[in-house]
């Protein structure tokens, strides 16, 4: 038995592998349950009891450094493998693809690019809004229809909070906030109760501006609209003011341009008229700034708002709302060459 031992601690002492198999082989004929330290561990029964301090501790040497032994090549191994077989180094690099920004993403940072050099910062507001910054502060009387059921998403639970219908909710924190002079753009997600359809959405975004200081007229007003069309659509647009309503500004007026599709002569897009509407604007309501806390009699303001949507359907004519929100790759691959 004491010779058998001292055989294999030689044999152990010796030990080479040169790949995990051939370690994992030698794992196995030494230190597996039928491997050949067991199997003397098995023969230790019958050696004579006055031998067996003696033969007891050699065989545990045995079996420790055989355990140390295969643990040794193991790490060896490892090293010297470091996983790098897996790795060709004479493979090409692939660029790697790069997304593409969303249409109305591409649209927003036109708008909000176009307003910055006119010296408009941006600012933002909570989406879930109170009636307050959505329709009070901004002079919608307490039954008028915007505030109904169909258009607006209230907490059944607490009516005056309300998903925000319009970003001029963002005009109303900005001025409780600060005094004039005021230049602000509020680009955000609005909501409104409406069937989903290809020419409406539940969800769409909007782009507000407001502008408040002493001395502010409607002639800067239409200076301002006048260069945001012709930035955004193109140095050939012109434009058209309508006499219109909002409750918050007076007088109130939407804006045409001339059709971008057919240059205004005409065609199934601009319904043969040669113009499309693209935003409501007007001089803030004195009511607005009052309720907001900005002398009326010292400060006018202009403001307007528009449909990012609207702008992004007139640029890229995409013809239905619903792309938007779907976000299928091939239709978000043709902005590839937006950016
Ligand atoms: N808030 C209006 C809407 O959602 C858009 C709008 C119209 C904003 C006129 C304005 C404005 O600031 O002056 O339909």
């Amino acid at each position: 038995m004491i010779a058998k031992i001292k055989q294999l601690l030689e044999e152990v002492e010796a030990l080479k592998a040169s790949s995990a198999e051939e370690l994992e082989a030698l794992r196995i004929k030494y230190l597996s349950k039928k491997g050949a330290i067991n199997e003397l561990m098995t023969d230790f029964r019958n050696v004579a009891p006055e031998l067996k301090k003696e033969v007891g501790m050699k065989l545990n040497e045995l079996k420790t450094k055989a355990q140390d032994k295969i643990n040794a090549l193991k790490e060896q191994f490892v090293n010297n493998d470091n996983g790098n077989d897996d790795l060709d180094l004479t493979r090409t690099a692939y660029p790697v693809k790069l997304g593409t920004r969303h249409p109305i993403t591409l649209v927003r940072n036109e708008a909000i690019d176009i307003f910055n050099r006119l010296g408009f910062s941006i600012a933002e507001g909570p989406e879930i809004e109170d009636d307050w910054h959505v329709f009070s502060a901004l002079n919608f009387a307490e039954d008028h229809p915007a505030r109904d059921m169909q258009d607006t998403f209230f907490i059944e639970a607490h009516p005056d909070i309300v998903l925000r219908t319009h970003t001029s909710s963002v005009q109303v924190r900005v001025m409780e906030k600060m005094q004039p002079p005021i230049r602000i753009i509020c680009p955000g997600r609005v909501y409104r109760n409406e069937a989903i359809s290809y020419r409406a959405h539940c969800f769409f975004h909007q782009i507000e501006a407001l502008y408040i200081d002493r001395d502010v007229s409607f002639t800067d007003l239409k200076q301002v609209l006048l260069l945001f069309a012709k930035e955004m659509f193109g140095s050939e647009t012109k434009i058209r003011l309508r006499p219109s309503y909002f409750p918050f500004t007076e007088p109130s007026a939407e804006m045409d341009i001339s059709c971008n599709i057919c240059g205004g002569k005409g065609c199934p897009f601009c319904k043969y008229t040669g113009w499309v509407e693209i935003l409501g604007c007007g001089m803030v309501d004195p009511n607005v700034l009052e309720a907001s806390g900005i002398d009326s009699k010292v400060y006018t303001g202009y403001a307007l708002g528009m449909g990012v949507e609207r702008i992004t359907n007139l640029k890229y004519q995409v013809k239905d709302l619903r792309l938007f929100s779907e976000n299928d790759i091939r239709f978000l691959k043709e902005f590839e060459a937006a950016h």
